[in-house]
């Protein structure tokens, strides 16, 4: 019978093993044996994953944003071993973890720095493929998959954030909730008392929350990540000139102006995780509040209905769209208009592919008109951002009205100032390619 075996280890009996580094290659092709996928996927999306020559800092987000999902799984597990889902002990089991469990308030500032630096990293990537015009044909899947996982990262940290059971934590989680009340039609109430378990926020809310924030949203994004990785590597990175590789290629059918992922950029993202993680331990030695940023002063008393703080405001990540909730008058006695906004804020993210009309991908081709409507947008969303976080005044307000009519202005008309932009003629090869 004719032999089965591709190992080139497979020696006679008597004979000498391979030595040095062919220990590595013989465990390599032990597991290959076995599970023969394992060595063609490995080329196919690291070895042999030719990736654009070009990527500059912009492209650090994506591996620090998977970076930041690990540590927040890892110290998430850490955590749930000595966290307390019950409304009567939540807070204390908290306390618990930050006074008397060895290093237990290292592996809580972990968590909660990263979900803020997860929210930073998230962003800026997002506005990375808003310049480079990533999210374009034909990487509109890779775009949609990655809001939806903005979807569930922004639940995933809402959940997060009700569960020390601070008194932030319980008024917004009330705020939150009730918003769902303003919905018409008798859907309103029934709703709210389906998400909170009970007439009011209290224990069984706790507990289901705790179920979404530590098993159930944790798999969804671990999934879409898979997915959003999957479609990338179909049909390949983008990169800051927005030029498509794959038209250049040398004899091998392999992109002149790509190289391949693993070593070059593993290599790069590993100085960036070493800066990125310095910045963090300056955050979590140093100041794991940032002054009240990414843990708020309400929450470091226990839950209790009866004082409501000052001030309720989400964490910042929230607060341009809290902005802009609170901007919209209510109409008709429904506060609905303001829910409908702050939804359509975030949804209209989902069309950018289709909305950004420009001839070019990259910001670096494009004119006058898309720089300056674009540097609005960033100083427009950072303003909402702030107003979000302060108590309102007239002139507050006023500012928040105006600026969220610009955000949706911006995205409305972007189909009109993309087209009629002035472009430069995009090269045939990445710059860089000499
Ligand atoms: C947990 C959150 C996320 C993780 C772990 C993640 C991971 C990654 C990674 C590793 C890459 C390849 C490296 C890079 O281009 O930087 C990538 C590319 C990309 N991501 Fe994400 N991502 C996340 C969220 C998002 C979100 C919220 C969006 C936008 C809605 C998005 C849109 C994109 C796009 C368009 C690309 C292709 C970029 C290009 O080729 O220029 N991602 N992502």
């Amino acid at each position: 019978m004719a032999k089965t075996t591709l190992s080139n280890y497979d020696v006679p009996k008597g004979a000498k093993a391979p030595a040095g580094s062919g220990i590595v290659s013989a465990v390599g092709e032990w597991f290959n044996q076995r599970t023969p996928g394992l060595g063609p996927f490995y080329k196919k999306h690291m070895s042999e994953y030719y990736a654009p020559k070009n990527f500059n800092f912009w492209y650090y987000f994506g591996s620090l944003a998977l970076l930041v999902l690990v540590n927040q799984i890892v110290t998430g597990i850490f955590l749930t071993m000595h966290y307390k889902p019950s409304a009567a002990e939540a807070f204390g089991s908290v306390e618990y973890i930050m006074r008397d469990v060895p290093w237990g308030w290292l592996i809580r500032y972990m968590h909660s720095t990263g979900a803020s630096m997860f929210f930073v990293v998230v962003y800026l990537h997002m506005f990375r493929g808003l310049i480079y015009g990533s999210g374009k044909k034909p990487r509109e899947l890779v775009w949609l998959i990655g809001m939806l996982i903005f979807l569930a990262l922004m639940a995933e940290a809402f959940f997060g954030y009700i569960l020390p059971w601070g008194n932030m934590s319980y008024h917004g989680a009330q705020v939150i909730i009730n918003l769902f009340g303003s919905i018409p039609f008798g859907i309103g109430e029934p709703l709210t008392e389906f998400i909170r378990g009970d007439f009011v926020v209290g224990d069984a809310t706790l507990n289901r929350f705790f179920a979404l924030h530590v098993i159930a949203l944790p798999l969804v994004l671990l999934l879409l990540v898979v997915l959003h990785l999957g479609a990338l590597h179909e049909v390949g990175s983008n990169n800051p000139d927005g030029i498509d590789i794959k038209k250049v290629k040398d004899e091998q059918g392999r992109p002149r102006d790509g190289i391949p992922f693993h070593p070059y950029y593993t290599v790069k993202d590993m100085f960036g995780v070493a800066f990125f993680l310095t910045l963090c331990a300056f955050v979590i030695f140093y100041a794991p509040t940032m002054g009240g940023l990414f843990l708020e002063p309400p929450n470091f008393s226990a839950a209790n209905p009866l004082v409501t703080p000052d001030h309720i405001a989400p964490v910042w990540y929230f607060t341009p769209f809290y902005a802009m909730l609170r901007a919209v008058p209510s109409f008709f006695g429904t506060a609905i208009w303001g829910v409908l906004v702050m939804g359509a804020a975030v949804i209209i993210l989902f069309f950018v592919p289709w909305l950004d009309r420009s001839t070019v991908r990259s910001i670096r081709y494009r004119g006058l008109l898309s720089k300056v409507l674009i540097g609005l947008f960033v100083v427009s969303f950072g303003v909402l951002g702030y107003l979000g976080m302060v108590t309102g005044s007239d002139l507050r307000t006023l500012t928040a009205r105006i600026l969220t009519v610009y955000y949706f202005a911006f995205f409305l008309s972007m189909p009109f100032w993309s087209a009629i932009d002035r472009t430069k003629p995009v090269p045939e090869r990445v710059p860089e390619h000499d």
